[in-house]
């Protein structure tokens, strides 16, 4: 393989060509310094000890057992850096006072947690948020949920995912904010800024899955990923420079074989590309049991070995394994491990707890009143953020919104009463008691009508785990068949004394979730058979779907006059999408995925590169001999109870120099009778050069709110950056000379063209 970082131009240099700051290292000189104060005083187990996070479960791994009194011994001995799992505060403080008082340096431990999406109070999950289009609304986001696990003593997110997913049979596309690297990049910008702004309560993200993890092979979770590094640089990893250049503290190493070498043995990745090119200097966690499992993937001779590559590849900490714990002392004294590469392993995780301010305030200040206080104190902005989200995909006849006169509402569907789903995959902490279901937002909305809710079928999961209920709500025990029956007659017979009938369906939140992939986009159970019988009955329908993948709506698009995407809104899921049913609050929110028509065009993604086209007839192309290669719904797409124009598109200059940047203005206007959002969305290609670039790319977007009748100029930037991309051919980052295409509008098919020269 050729040595990337030798040829390629450091992040520094990129953004300083871009015209931005440099990025910012998230520690100091003075932790940094500190941290070698403290390193000269340890011993070699000492200094193993903090490159060891065990979990703190209910489950005996990785000879950690589940009892606290086991904890108690290896933290008195200095064996733990940090914990993982735990979010009882008392307990997080009475582990804390044991590290600080009866280990021999008085340490703390560092606390972390997966706060993906919220800790009290849940906020949409990540593809949902990303579906906003709006980052400001995502940092805010992230702040609140970093302030709710402060609380808790948590210092440390394991968030945010950043991984680009152009395969949604992959249960963890939920985490992520969809298939496109431009829109990754603004997401892991905003979720880092969000999370690690807050100097009064410091916190750290974590950029994950340290990289290629959503390639997975067939989206299979845990499969090999085979990526080319072009497509690496171009598509998988902006959004991972994006999350380094805003000071992300941590990056997370994935599990899967990266071009058949482990992600967390992998030097390439992550010296090489981490730390030499992206210029990272925090410390780099593996994935839960990824060193041990360096074994499993037929890399590391054994255990030892494991911990020796682990160590080479620049992995500060071992998540879960025990691996570093159990192996490297025998590693440093047959001369296999130098005392100086341990010691650089265990640095930057000393100088981020100095960082965080750990050692000053190491503790939880939680009362038994912080659960409720912060969900009072937040609950407007979880239900703020779950509206924005939510991407209306149709919406004939102008069904939406619903009369507020409307008498008799029917839910229908297995969603519809699931509070604790609404929460999504990743909600581990929050209650699904504090959570509101759609019939009761709807309730509480229509207090005319009569609300009345039937589920007709049931969700269970194809797969029972022994994980079930751990990560979420424990799957259904399944009807009987009589009991099959009568529910499918209740909901019938309910969608036929309605005016209106709201089907909610979709996918478990535990479907959604880690070892979750699907060979199928269906709707999961009889949800289709159900719509299709409801539908039948000539009732109006609104669908709302719950789910982070795309699911098969093939039918459902051409049928079904209303469907809206509601992801999995997280706490006031209920009472968001009643404002949205009711017009108090209007969708705005755009795809991040374009919306395959049937599970066989995956991978379906808008920015391709142009096919080979022999001779000029439609059938010289590339086509299914049954679909057409288009999406259902393009990425970026998503309507609104307005409607908008764009208009006007110009462009600051028609040819620029290399290291010019062109300006494109367009008027937008709203031409609807309410107040709504529209996002303005710029779509760049390069006609041609050293490499086949793709038929148009993302590069600027804004969501802008308009009154009735007003217009706005918006104005987005094409530069140098924007135009950089890595070229297989020239083994480096290039800024060609050529012409250029761009297109402004509210989707990927955006119409509004011109064009420009960059000029040699
Ligand atoms: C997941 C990570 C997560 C870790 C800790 C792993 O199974 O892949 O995303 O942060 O567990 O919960």
């Amino acid at each position: 393989m050729i040595k990337l970082h030798a040829l390629l131009p450091s992040v520094v240099a990129l953004a300083l060509l871009a015209g931005q700051a440099p990025a910012q290292s998230a520690l100091t000189t003075d932790d940094l310094r500190r941290a070698d104060a403290l390193l000269a005083q340890m011993t070699p187990a000492e200094k193993i000890g903090q490159l060891n996070q065990p979990f703190y479960f209910k489950l005996p791994i990785a000879g950690f057992k589940a009892d606290p009194v086991s904890y108690e011994d290896h933290i008195r001995r200095g064996e733990i850096g940090s914990l993982l799992f735990l979010t009882d505060a008392a307990e997080i403080n009475r582990l804390q006072k044991i590290a600080l008082n009866e280990s021999r340096l008085h340490i703390p431990i560092l606390f972390g947690f997966d706060v993906i999406h919220g800790f009290d109070t849940e906020f949409p999950v990540p593809i949902g948020a990303a579906s906003s289009w709006d980052p400001e609304m995502v940092q805010r986001a992230q702040a609140m949920a970093a302030e709710e696990a402060w609380h808790a003593g948590l210092r440390w997110s394991f968030a945010p995912m950043v991984d680009i997913a152009r395969d949604p049979r992959w249960g963890r596309i939920s985490e992520g904010a969809g298939e496109d690297p431009f829109l990754g990049a603004a997401m892991a910008r905003a979720q880092v800024l969000g999370f690690q702004g807050s100097s009064e309560r410091p916190f750290l993200a974590t950029l994950k899955h340290f990289a290629g993890y959503g390639a997975a092979t067939g989206g299979r979770d845990y499969d090999a990923s085979y990526i080319s590094e072009e497509q690496l640089q171009n598509v998988y990893l902006p959004p991972f420079r994006a999350g380094v250049e805003a000071g992300a503290g941590s990056v997370m190493s994935a599990y899967m074989d990266l071009n058949d070498v482990p992600a967390s043995g992998n030097v390439h990745l992550l010296r090489e590309i981490l730390r030499e090119q992206m210029g990272f200097h925090g410390f780099v966690v593996s994935d839960a049991f990824a060193v041990g499992s360096l074994v499993t993937q037929g890399f590391a001779k054994d255990p030892a070995d494991a911990a020796q590559r682990g160590a080479i590849a620049g992995v500060n900490m071992d998540m879960g394994s025990a691996t570093y714990l159990n192996q490297m002392k025998a590693l440093l004294d047959k001369g296999q491990l130098p005392t100086s590469q341990l010691d650089d392993l265990a640095r930057p995780i000393l100088a981020t707890k100095y960082h965080l301010g750990l050692f000053d305030h190491p503790f939880s200040d939680a009362t038994g009143q912080t659960h409720s206080e912060m969900l009072a104190k937040h609950r407007p902005a979880a239900r703020l953020a779950a509206e924005r989200s939510a991407v209306l995909l149709r919406n004939e006849g102008h069904l939406l919104p619903l009369a507020k006169s409307t008498k008799r509402i029917a839910v229908i569907g297995p969603m519809g009463d699931r509070a604790e789903d609404m929460n999504g995959p990743w909600s581990l902490t929050a209650k699904g008691t504090d959570t509101v279901s759609v019939v009761a937002g709807l309730k509480t909305k229509f207090v005319g009508a009569n609300v009345r809710f039937a589920p007709g079928v049931q969700l269970i999961k194809e797969f029972p785990s022994s994980f079930d209920g751990m990560f979420g709500p424990k799957p259904e025990t399944p009807w009987s068949a009589e009991e099959a029956e009568k529910q499918w007659k209740a909901a019938l017979d309910l969608a036929r004394n309605s005016d209106v009938v709201v089907m909610t369906l979709g996918e478990l939140a535990a479907m959604d979730f880690e070892y979750s992939s699907r060979s199928s986009l269906q709707l999961p159970g009889r949800q289709q058979e159900l719509l299709q019988a409801v539908q039948a009955l000539g009732k109006p329908v609104v669908l709302l779907l719950f789910s982070t993948r795309p699911l098969d709506l093939a039918w459902a698009s051409s049928h079904v006059p209303a469907i809206m995407d509601c992801f999995f809104g997280g706490t006031e899921t209920g009472n968001a999408v009643a404002d949205l049913l009711a017009g108090d609050a209007v969708p705005g929110g755009k795809l991040t995925v374009s919306w395959p028509r049937n599970v066989g065009q995956v991978p379906v993604f808008y920015a391709h590169t142009a096919s080979h086209k022999p001779y000029d007839s439609p059938e010289f192309t590339s086509r299914y001999w049954d679909l057409p290669t288009s999406p259902l719904y393009p990425f970026g797409f998503g309507l609104s109870y307005s409607t908008f124009s764009i208009s006007n598109l110009r462009l600051s200059a028609k040819s620029s120099p290399v290291d010019g940047t062109t300006t494109a203005t367009v008027t937008v206007t709203n031409t609807g009778k309410v107040a709504a959002d529209e996002v303005v969305q710029l779509y760049l290609h390069q006609r041609y050069g050293s490499g086949s670039r793709p038929v148009r790319e993302l590069k600027g977007f804004r969501r802008v709110t308009l009154a009735p009748g007003q217009s706005q100029e918006v104005s987005l930037t094409v530069g140098p950056k924007e135009r950089t991309y890595f070229s297989a051919a020239k083994g480096s980052w290039v800024t060609e000379p050529s012409d250029f295409d761009v297109w402004v509008g509210d989707s990927s098919e955006a119409t509004l063209h011109e064009s420009f020269s960059v000029l040699p």
